[in-house]
């Protein structure tokens, strides 16, 4: 319990802060926004997200708030604009920290009231040369900046100086989050626990006649029953719909037959899993989804097997593609060689994404795949999903009958450790007989 406190207290939140102002240098102000609020329909919100960014450096929720970051400034260096305290609002919108509170609470040296920002950030910006910034992420908060640059600069006459140079702050903040401490690694354990009970609970409801929608809300009630939510849009494609990457509609009824894939994760504190599951909505795979299923689950093992500190990233996709295009070629989905089916992508026509992605507060993390030109190497502490897949058009008619419509993905959480690697969601059932056992329950 104590490391998932850790992850986000004042102190933790501050170590963090004082690194980022280290690597940015004196001259330099650091500015985050937290996320802004969106309407969904007319006066009412979507549920509120805070930015990832703004909370691994605040582990404050609220939003209309604004880290702002001075180093080396005699009267506090970590600054904070937030709402402050109204006993009548805070009845229809729950507490608020204010400003006196957040110093308290999140180990700030200051904060004021975001509704004076206007009259005090042009003060801390004039006479830094440099501002880290998101550009591009809120455009209503980006045009308010360059609102308070200008400020300062109508006043370069008077003897103030302005900013020159405006860099970008992921490419600071994205290197710190990619390696993830012990702490964030408790929280993402959590997020994985919580989805592999969220999957079993999915696959335990399946029967035939079931709607995609009834088994979302089989994982969705897990996730809830955690304090969890879904991390992404829960994915739920019985028959033909799990051959669409990213469906959601969840609309549709499992046929007696049906292959049912699941792409689901909970968010927990922030930290998303990310899991898919393919299993036979009536508890038993038929050949032909069995052997597409045992051969997306060897090339996951051969992908995982490259998962090892100092090995490239990019040799994980290429281990998954080798083994697809190899069991293809087997099972007559692809004629000709190995090679040349790999290096003419033909492969690409059953298996379209790549294996994997960062993992973190973001489910496709922060952080560069690929380092001077080359593929990065991995290093303990960092978080990867590792999804194969198989998708057979169902109007695919080059291939025999018996394969089209299938549609396979199986991914699973891995954190690259010192001397290997460790699979987060490993405690879920992977293979054909695992999910058939688990089924049978
Ligand atoms: N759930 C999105 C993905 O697997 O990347
Ligand atoms: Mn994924
Ligand atoms: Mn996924």
């Amino acid at each position: 319990m104590m490391l998932i406190e850790n992850a986000f207290s004042a102190s933790t939140c501050g170590l963090r802060r004082q690194q980022l102002m280290e690597m940015a240098g004196e001259d330099a102000l650091l500015i985050l926004p937290a996320a802004p609020e969106r309407v969904r329909s007319r006066d009412t919100y979507f549920t509120y997200r805070q930015d990832s960014d703004f909370w691994y450096l605040t582990g404050f929720e609220e939003p209309q708030s604004v880290l702002v970051l001075a180093p080396g400034r005699k009267h506090g260096e970590a600054l904070l604009f937030c709402r402050e305290r109204n006993p009548e609002r805070e009845g229809w919108d729950g507490p608020r920290l204010g400003p006196e509170g957040a110093v308290q609470a999140l180990g700030l040296d200051d904060a004021w009231d975001i509704e004076d920002i206007d009259d005090i950030l042009p003060g801390l910006i004039e006479g830094r040369s440099r501002i880290w910034y998101h550009f591009g992420h809120d455009t209503d908060f980006d045009i308010r900046l360059i609102g308070w640059v200008n400020q300062v600069r109508s006043k370069i006459r008077l003897g103030a100086s302005a900013p020159h140079e405006f860099l970008e702050l992921g490419y600071l903040l994205d290197e710190m989050r990619l390696i993830k401490s012990a702490d964030e690694l408790a929280l993402m354990q959590r997020a994985a626990d919580i989805s592999v009970l969220a999957h079993e609970a999915a696959m335990r409801a399946a029967r035939p006649g079931i709607h995609e929608y009834q088994l979302q809300a089989e994982l969705e009630r897990v996730f809830r029953m955690h304090d969890a939510c879904p991390a992404y849009g829960s994915i739920v494609g019985a028959g033909d719909n799990a051959c669409v990457l990213h469906y959601h509609a969840n609309r549709a009824q499992a046929q007696a037959g049906d292959l049912v894939l699941i792409d689901a994760g909970a968010e927990y504190r922030g930290y998303a899993a990310d899991i898919t599951r393919t299993f036979p909505v009536s508890g038993r795979f038929t050949q032909a989804q069995r052997a597409l299923h045992e051969l997306v689950g060897r090339a996951q093992a051969a992908a995982l097997a490259c998962a090892l500190p100092g090995k490239p990233w990019n040799g994980i996709h290429d281990a998954a593609v080798e083994v697809l295009t190899d069991g293809l070629l087997s099972l007559g989905l692809l004629k000709g060689g190995l090679q040349e089916n790999i290096e003419s992508g033909a492969y690409q026509r059953f298996y379209r994404h790549k294996t994997g992605h960062w993992l973190g507060l973001d489910v496709h993390d922060v952080g560069d795949y690929r380092v001077d030109g080359q593929s990065r190497l991995l290093e303990p502490g960092m978080v990867l999903t590792i999804e194969p897949g198989l998708y057979v058009s169902a109007d695919d008619t080059t291939v025999e009958e018996k394969w089209r419509g299938i549609g396979i993905r199986t991914e699973d959480d891995v954190v690259i450790t010192a001397t290997g690697h460790r699979v987060m969601t490993d405690a879920l059932a992977r293979s054909a007989d695992e999910i058939e056992a688990l089924m049978a329950e």
